[in-house]
């Protein structure tokens, strides 16, 4: 398992329709459609991080990628069932993570919202209870915790919001290992919390037995410039 982060700077028009030309059609679409130029930037990085990152573990070219998606939306490679792969996405930041099974990885920024109304409604009763159960100043970062860890569980599983928020519940309790209950089921995930930068939250979930701790940052610059070096066309 291997996770790596970029963290996003400024691309100018040129380049950014440049660099969509070696891409998936279908990417290139969704990047035309944002009108926001933060998410075309923050998908457009993704595309290239997880290609040069295939490229380089499968010395295949970069044509010769072909990705396909789930019924819910996850993107997989196909022919190589062993490369499984995630992204996210969050302000300054895309991550991603690769591994040999499936797996999820979720990132948000932390932002001041009404996390008490948000997990009374949307998350288990005992996930609200662990939240408002802490002090005051740790709430707002317990509930991103939780979010990112439920969000990296959904995308783990790969079955999007098909999966009802309040369907499973994370268990976080101190000293234990975080756990998920789903349905009344233990299930074999595991996870991991990062503290990427201060202001964001990371979780990474897993069907292995170990989540690697460790973040390969990868500076924006460099990788565009290794990216434009390989065989594209
Ligand atoms: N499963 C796993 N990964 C998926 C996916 C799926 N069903 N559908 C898309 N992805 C991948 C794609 O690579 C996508 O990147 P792209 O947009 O550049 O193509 C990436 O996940 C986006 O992830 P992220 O940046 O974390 O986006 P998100 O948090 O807005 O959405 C979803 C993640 C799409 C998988 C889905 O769970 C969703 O819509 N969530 C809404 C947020 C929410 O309500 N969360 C509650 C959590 S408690
Ligand atoms: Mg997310």
């Amino acid at each position: 398992m291997k996770i790596y982060a970029v963290k996003i700077l400024d691309i100018n028009e040129e380049e950014l329709e440049d660099l969509c030309l070696f891409i998936s059609p279908d990417k290139k679409l969704k990047i035309n459609r944002y009108i926001n130029k933060q998410d075309k930037i923050r998908t457009l990085i993704g595309e290239i991080l997880i290609r040069s990152i295939i490229v380089e573990k499968l010395k295949i070219k970069n044509k010769n990628i072909v990705f396909g998606t789930n019924k819910y939306g996850k993107p997989y490679l196909k022919d190589y069932p062993l490369m499984n792969f995630n992204i996210s996405h969050s302000s300054e930041f895309v991550v991603c993570v690769i591994d040999d099974k499936s797996i999820g990885i979720d990132i948000e920024k932390v932002k001041h919202i009404k996390y008490d109304d948000i997990a009374k409604n949307f998350f288990s009763l005992s996930e609200f209870e662990y939240i408002i159960g802490q002090t005051l100043d740790f709430q707002l970062s317990k509930f991103y915790e939780i979010w990112t860890l439920k969000e990296s569980y959904i995308k783990c599983c790969g079955q999007g919001l098909s999966i009802p928020l309040q369907s499973f519940s994370i268990n976080m309790n101190q000293s234990e290992k975080i756990k998920v209950v789903h349905n009344n089921k233990h299930n074999e995930h595991i996870f991991k919390i990062f503290d990427i930068q201060l202001g964001y939250k990371m979780a990474v979930c897993s069907l292995n037995k170990d989540i690697s701790n460790n973040i390969i940052t990868i500076d924006q610059n460099s990788l565009i410039n290794n990216y434009s070096k390989l065989d594209l066309e």
